[in-house]
């Protein structure tokens, strides 16, 4: 006999729980640099759009996925398309990418924890000069026990997490970490708006420079978008199945994307405020996070004490997004093979570690080992990123638009969500009924998945590959 199947306990745990998924390396490491070398405003405003047209549409189709079939990716892509043994495929295709991800992102993820305690250990306070943080940061990953330790240990707490299950596990640490999460990054924002008295941070963010922006920068704000929002491998649809039919998807969408999307631009303010009002430069690319801004806290009023909590910050972005990527992989196994919940989480939580350690190796003894130009950590990312996501989510726009079909979809996605899905747009802005407009909220996303969604992404997919 096996056990039921786990549901959310509430539909505000499922919403932090997504969100926690959602919200991690991309938005705090990733996005600030990204935006900052690529125009500040302009790319915000790029970005914007994207996840209002793209990322929301998919988002919400994913989460549909997993609601409908109620199981794992590759469970629910089967029910979804009626037993298509092609669409199928994708679904495997989203736990492999599960694997890939999970095992160099708990990488980066440990150095965020091992860089808390050299926040505690005030480590940072040498740092008078941003090249001396730059070496202790060369110097930290370039030792084995500290980085391979550092991955262990945040692999083992992702594990502990999804061990204890999905109520009693996931979402209950999530109801705990998530509002500690919001209360931290408020809290570094408005030390950073203090100290920022010229508000460099604001206009370096808001206000925008379009001469650097290409047709390239619009294809990256979208492939930001998609890895931001965790499309296109099935951890949303994992999050979905959790749901009851009941629950309102549009509104939950709406929620896991905007918190996505505000943290983002809250992280890139906390950061760039600091780094302006401390005279650095923001030029920081890759490293910004890791190698300028122990710099700033060494400067930094406070340093001591925002330091911690800035890393911390980062470790629970980083640990909540590696839950639900290693629940992608549970789910799966225990779904599909029967096997016992436990056993699975644990020997994925230690094949994960295992093939994480030739990424971790890669900043120090093995980072002569290349192909093309990229170390083994470097691989899984371009690989994972650029090529499995954009392929995942091209697969769920197509099965929905062009398999599924319009019906059944908008008669699933109104499962829970009150008049939401029949509601016009025109009703949304309040503009007259005589406007024209019978576009309802339903269709219009129909159509953005149907259409709109697989030519972008396709787009965003050459783009990546460099061969637009
Ligand atoms: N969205 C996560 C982040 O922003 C990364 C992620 C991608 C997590 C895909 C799960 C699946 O860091």
């Amino acid at each position: 006999m096996t056990e039921k199947r786990e549901q959310w306990g509430s539909s505000l745990g499922f919403i932090l729980a997504a969100a926690g998924g959602a919200i991690g390396l991309g938005n705090i490491w990733k996005f600030p640099y990204v935006a900052g070398q690529n125009g500040g405003a302009a790319f915000i405003i790029i970005y914007l759009i994207a996840v209002m047209v793209i990322g929301f549409p998919v988002l919400i189709a994913e989460i549909l996925v997993g609601r409908y079939g109620q199981l794992n990716p590759v469970g629910s892509y089967r029910m979804i398309s009626r037993g298509s043994k092609f669409w199928v495929l994708f679904g495997y295709l989203g736990i492999l990418t599960g694997f890939i991800i999970l095992s160099y992102y708990n990488v980066v993820a440990g150095w965020s924890l091992g860089y808390v305690f050299e926040a505690m250990r005030n480590v940072f306070s040498q740092f008078t000069n941003p090249s001396i943080a730059a070496n202790h940061y060369e110097k930290l990953v370039n030792h084995p026990v500290w980085i391979i330790g550092f991955q262990f240990l945040l692999s083992l707490i992702t594990v502990l997490v999804v061990y204890l299950g999905v109520q009693r596990g996931i979402e209950k640490y999530s109801k705990i970490l998530m509002p500690l999460f919001f209360f931290i990054l408020l809290l570094l924002v408005i030390w950073g708006l203090i100290l920022d008295k010229e508000r460099a941070s604001l206009i370096f963010l808001f206000k925008p420079d379009w001469s650097v922006v290409t047709p390239r920068t619009v294809l990256d704000a979208l492939g930001q978008a998609f890895f931001s929002l965790s499309l296109g491998m099935g951890a949303m649809l994992t999050y979905g199945s959790y749901l009851h039919h009941n629950d309102n998807i549009l509104k939950g969408s709406f929620f896991i994307a905007l918190l996505d999307t505000l943290i983002a631009i809250l992280a890139g303010i906390a950061i760039f405020a600091g780094v302006f009002a401390m005279g650095l430069s923001p030029e920081g690319g890759p490293g910004l996070v890791f190698k300028v801004l122990p710099a700033v806290f060494a400067k930094m009023p406070g340093g001591y004490f925002f330091g911690i909590l800035f890393f911390v910050l980062l470790t629970i972005a980083a640990v909540t997004s590696a839950i639900s990527l290693l629940e992608v992989i549970a789910s799966y196994f225990v779904d599909e093979k029967k096997l016992p919940r436990h056993i699975v989480v644990l020997s994925a939580g230690i094949f994960t570690f295992l093939l994480g350690i030739p990424s971790a190796l890669s900043f120090g003894i093995w980072s002569d080992k290349t192909l093309f130009g990229l170390n083994f950590f470097g691989i899984l990312d371009f690989l994972s990123a650029n090529v499995m996501l954009p392929i995942g989510g091209l697969a769920i726009a197509l099965l929905i638009g062009w398999n599924f079909g319009k019906e059944e979809a908008l008669a699933e996605l109104s499962k829970g969500a009150g008049n939401w899905v029949s509601a016009r747009i025109s009703s949304l802005f309040s503009l007259s009924h005589q406007a024209g407009s019978k576009l309802t909220i339903g269709t219009f996303w129909f159509y953005l998945i149907k259409y709109l969604a697989p030519v972008i992404i396709l787009l965003v997919f050459l783009n990546s590959l460099g061969l637009i």
